[in-house]
């Protein structure tokens, strides 16, 4: 008998600066992809492996000091090389539909621009790194910077306080205004010279605004 191969899945991206509600927007399309039927795998950056995660606290936890921008472009690349190895192309492989929260962008948004390392040390790494796998869809999360980073500060200060929180993540929240405007305006750059990949979600309203603008653009795109 000869078995049909699976066709590969397709990989989204959520993207955008801290507290634009992208953990929430994606839960909600994966619970939309579901019910239609799609298998769907969730995960994030850094993080999303075991090693990865444990990658991820040396990155996010305010005590880890003095970290070096390379560093800590290498470790985001470490932890994504990991990830894609071992979640995000054995399930694309598999037929499944990838959202991930946060990717490659992140790391040119906020290294690249953020840190000033520029864009080219990131595509570089990207290509060695990541066999140049692409998203098939990217969505950028866009909001007013000001109130979705005071809402990412609030939300994490609370949640290291919870009982038995032995670390925080708040390593980037303590960034200054104009890191993150740095941030926002890499993101926007990438968005315009990848065009087709990113598209620019307008995160301003409510979640269900902003979900239904997402699940519009996934149809027309993605041709679900
Ligand atoms: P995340 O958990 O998505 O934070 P939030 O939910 O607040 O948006 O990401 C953690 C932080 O890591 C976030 O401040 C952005 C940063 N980051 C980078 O600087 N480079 C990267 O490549 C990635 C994946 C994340």
């Amino acid at each position: 008998m000869i078995r049909q191969m699976s066709r590969r899945g397709k990989f989204i991206t959520f993207e955008g600066l801290d507290g634009t509600g992208k953990s929430t927007q994606m839960g909600r399309l994966a619970a939309a992809l579901r019910a239609a039927g799609h298998t769907v795998v969730e995960t994030r950056e850094p993080g999303g492996t075991p090693t990865a995660e444990k990658i991820r606290k040396v990155l996010l936890d305010s005590s880890t000091a003095g970290l070096s921008p390379l560093a800590e472009m290498a470790l985001m690349f470490a932890s994504r090389a990991q990830h894609i190895a071992e979640v995000i192309e054995p399930a694309l492989a598999a037929g499944g539909m990838v959202l991930c929260d946060r990717f490659t962008d992140s790391t040119e948004a906020y290294q690249g621009s953020g840190r000033k390392l520029g864009s080219e040390p990131v595509l570089k790494l990207h290509h060695v790194l990541c066999g140049d796998l692409q998203p098939d869809l990217t969505l950028l999360l866009d909001s007013n910077p000001h109130t979705s980073v005071s809402r990412a500060r609030r939300r994490n200060r609370q949640e290291s306080k919870g009982a038995g929180r032995s670390h925080d993540e708040n390593r980037f929240e303590q960034e200054t205004r104009a890191f993150f405007a740095r941030v926002r305006e890499g993101y926007l750059a990438i968005a315009k010279r990848e065009s087709e990949r990113v598209v620019i979600i307008d995160a301003r309203g409510t979640p269900g605004q902003t979900h239904s603008r997402i699940m519009d653009v996934v149809k027309r795109k993605l041709k679900l």
